[in-house]
This record gives C-alpha cells, sequence and structure tokens, in this order.
C-alpha cells in the first residue's frame, strides 16, 4: 500500500462537446465510516454502493487486521461482521493506510479507547501529514502516541486501558478530527462532547445515529454542540452508499469548460456540508439542474444536468471553505476559464492535504500560462475566458489524486494540451476516472511522458 507503482504520465487534449450520463461511484468518506462503524457493531452489516478506490480498501484491510470479518460479495456489495464497541483485537502488523489520511486518522479514534496497541504507516503524503491534531485529543481519553517528529507516521498509538469521556472544541475546521473523537467517545465511559466553530460534513453523526448510537447535536454561540453517550451497543445496518458529490465535481466542471457540453450526473449529494461547490459554480453562472431531488442512503441528492457554460470569477465566501474544501482544486483549474479572477480565501488547511493544493495547483496553473496569486490562506486565479487558456504544462502531482484529476479537466479546453507526470493517486477515490470521462467524449490518454 504504501508504495505505488511506476509513474503513469497522462495528457488531455481540447475534446469536443461531452454528453452522456457520469454513474460517479461510491462517497469515500461515506465508504470509509460504514466499514468502521461495521467493524464496531454487533453483527452483519451490509454495503452497497462502496468505494472501491485504494483509500477504502485499505480501511476495509485495516478492520480486518483489527478483528472483523470483512467480505466483498460484489462490485460495491460488502458485509462487515463486526466485534462490538470496545472489541477491537490488537493488529498483529503495521497498519499500512497508503494515501488516505481519513482512514488513518478515523481508525486511530476507533481504537483510541481499546486496550491494545497499533502501529501506523502510509505512503510518502501521508507519512508528511500532520497527526498531532489527531493524536492530541486522543490524549485526553488517555492514549498515547508515539511518532515522529511533528507526531508523523509511523506512528504507535496506546490505547486507552481505561478511558474517561473528553469534551474537545476543535482546533481546525476538520471532520477527520471531529470523526475520531466520536470514535473513540464510543468507548469511553459518559458524555464525549465536540465542539466545531464552523459546520463540516456530518456524515459520522449521521451514520452513528443510524448505527443506534445516542448523538445530540444543539447550537450554542454559534456553535455545534455534539454530544454522545458512550459505550452503546451499536448494532449492524445496511448501508447503501449515495454517489461521491467530490468525485462528481470532475466530469460536472468539465462539462462546463468544454463548449456544446450536455451531461447528467445521477444522485450527487446536496447534504450543506458537501455541497459548496455547486453553490458556487451556481454563482459563477453555471448552468446546472438540480433534478429529482429525493433522499438515498440517508443523505439528500438529486441528478444534475450540466450545459456547458461562460463562467465568471467570483469571491467565494470564507465560510463555505469546509463544504467544498477537496473542490478547491478542480475549483482552481476552471476558474482559469471564466472572465475575471477568483478568490479563494480562508483556504490553509488545503497545504495540509494529501498535497500543499495551494502550491501545487499554483505551481500548475502557472506551467500552463495562467497568473495566479498565492498567500498561505489565498488563492487567486486571473480567468482567461472561455478560449484563452494556453496550457501545455507539465504538472507535478505529488500524489495527490485531486490534483491529477484537475489538471487533467483542465487540459480538456486549454488551447495546447496539459500533461501530468502521475496518474497513478487517481485510483485512491476514483478508480474508473479514466474510462468515464473517456466515455462522455473526453481525450485523456496515458502518454509516454
Ligand atoms: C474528510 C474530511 C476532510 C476531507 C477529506 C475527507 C472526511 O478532511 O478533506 O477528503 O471524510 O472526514 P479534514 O477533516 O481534514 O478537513
Amino acid at each position: 500500500m504504501s508504495g505505488h507503482g511506476a509513474p503513469i504520465p497522462m495528457i488531455s487534449r481540447k475534446s469536443g462537446p461531452l454528453s452522456g450520463t457520469a454513474a460517479i461511484p461510491g462517497d469515500k468518506s461515506i465508504s470509509h465510516r460504514a466499514l468502521i462503524l461495521g467493524a464496531l457493531s454487533i453483527g452483519r452489516t451490509e454495503v452497497t454502493g462502496l468505494l472501491e478506490g485504494e483509500d477504502v480498501l485499505g480501511t476495509a484491510a485495516a478492520m480486518r487486521a483489527f478483528g472483523a470479518e470483512v467480505t466483498r460479495h460484489g462490485q460495491g456489495h460488502w458485509t462487515v461482521q463486526g466485534v462490538g464497541t470496545g472489541g477491537f483485537a490488537e493488529p498483529a502488523d503495521v497498519i499500512d493506510c497508503g494515501n488516505a489520511g481519513t482512514g488513518v486518522r478515523l481508525i486511530m479514534g476507533a481504537m483510541a479507547t481499546s486496550p491494545i496497541t497499533a502501529t501506523f504507516t502510509g505512503d510518502a503524503s501521508l507519512r508528511k501529514r500532520p497527526m498531532g491534531r489527531i493524536t492530541d485529543p486522543l490524549a485526553l481519553f488517555g492514549a498515547r502516541a508515539h511518532g515522529r517528529s511533528g507526531g508523523r507516521l509511523p506512528l504507535t498509538l496506546v490505547g486507552a486501558a481505561d478511558p474517561v469521556p473528553v469534551r474537545y472544541t476543535l482546533p481546525v475546521p476538520s471532520a477527520q478530527v471531529k470523526s475520531a473523537v466520536l470514535l473513540a467517545g464510543l468507548n469511553a465511559p459518559g458524555e464525549t462532547v465536540v465542539i466545531e466553530h464552523e459546520p463540516t460534513r456530518d456524515h459520522s453523526e449521521r451514520m452513528l445515529r443510524g448505527f443506534g448510537a445516542v448523538l445530540e447535536v444543539t447550537r450554542e454561540n454559534g456553535q455545534s454542540v455534539i454530544t454522545l453517550q458512550g459505550q452503546p451497543e451499536l448494532k449492524a445496518q445496511s448501508v447503501a452508499v449515495p454517489r461521491d458529490p467530490s468525485s462528481a465535481a470532475f466530469p460536472v466542471c468539465a462539462a462546463l469548460i468544454v463548449p456544446g457540453s450536455d451531461i447528467l450526473v445521477p444522485g450527487v449529494s446536496q447534504n450543506p456540508t458537501r455541497n459548496g461547490l455547486y453553490t458556487t459554480l451556481v454563482e459563477m453562472g453555471a448552468d446546472i439542474a438540480f433534478e429529482n431531488p429525493r433522499e438515498e442512503g440517508g443523505e439528500p441528492v438529486a441528478d444534475l444536468r450540466v450545459r456547458a457554460s461562460a463562467l465568471k470569477g467570483i469571491e467565494v465566501p470564507v465560510e463555505r471553505a469546509a463544504s467544498m474544501i477537496d473542490e478547491y482544486p478542480v475549483l482552481a483549474a476552471i476558474a482559469a476559464f471564466a472572465e475575471g479572477k477568483t478568490v479563494m480565501r480562508g483556504v490553509k488547511e488545503l497545504r495540509v492535504k494529501e498535497s500543499d493544493r495551494i502550491d501545487a495547483m499554483a505551481r500548475g496553473l502557472e506551467a500552463c500560462g495562467v497568473t495566479i496569486e498565492e498567500e498561505q490562506d489565498l488563492l487567486v486565479v486571473h480567468g482567461m475566458g472561455q478560449d484563452g487558456v494556453p496550457g501545455g504544462g507539465t504538472c507535478a502531482t505529488h500524489l495527490d489524486h485531486r490534483i491529477a484529476m484537475a489538471f487533467m479537466v483542465m487540459g480538456l479546453a486549454s488551447q495546447k494540451p496539459v500533461s501530468i507526470d502521475d496518474g497513478n493517486p487517481i485510483a485512491t477515490s476514483f478508480p474508473i476516472f479514466e474510462p468515464m470521462m473517456q466515455g462522455l467524449g473526453a481525450t485523456i490518454e496515458r502518454s509516454a511522458g
């Protein structure tokens, strides 16, 4: 898991109108949580629509290592025979989470209040990412972490033998941190409370309730106060994983910039903690119809009909950042095709994702002839209009799937093709990206390098 194969250089070229239907795979965030909560429940959890990307497969392997029985029955159809809250066994070997920040952080939370020890590692990207944001609150439960400098992986976590409940205010708007604390709180007696200033994705809260935990969310002084009753008996569930709105962003954005495009992307989440990109695109003048609003797998969804549009640059409201945090790379790519500048503020969390995404986008956009402004917490893209983006650059993806896909989208409408040094990481979240985009009419190919 921690190594990727030989680099896969890829190139995307100006394409004719995109058309057809894009059936997006399952949501990555929800897939990780379904496996973890299934493993912490009593009985057999059935999951359909599971994302079979490398990140989630890593979490499936980890749940096996902690003693759950995880079985694949067919495409996206998995079962998890859980061990119950506090029932994790000690893994016999190092847990390798590959590229998956969500995987490793949620799993650390889930084991932190059991009297077991586990060592975690990951690929070169994950080994650079901050883990102190997780191990600090887990220490309050009584867990001890021994990692490299800066709390980085490889890291050994000694779970608390006698955990105490915790009241924790999130220092950063992070659903991963929130979820790790809630998962740890499951095996602590009494009430664990997480306070968040800015709303972040709420899949853990929704799913914990679905598995039978008692969890209450109240608003106090403009903050969300999430209270979980410890030591519930979680009961196995059927989980239908909805499609991933973060993956849907790539064909949607591609269709907006390729002239004449008209595509349908069914079942895209409209969960307000995830749909910031779609609100932003509409403000930029995108022609997106939200058809057949309904509920799927406990999430509000709609079918998106997307037609090519003349976009205008906007200032993205800072308070929207958490609801579109994974979508800034592709937004930055298509902002180059807008009239006027697109200002993205309050985005410093992008610096600690799979790569420093502000830097990766800035360098790649510059290589493609686009003017940008960059600060620690800011990225501005100066739009060049529908036909005005030169392209022609080779962009470094730094083991980051979303950087890779963002630049492949950009090349579909730029004057010269856009290349990336390595498309390998795309398989972590969107293994069918290439054939799906090709099926819509996009010219995306593997190149000789
Ligand atoms: C995720 C939360 C976000 C997001 C990541 C998935 C999750 O990270 O970037 O891709 O599933 O909880 P942060 O919580 O660090 O913002």
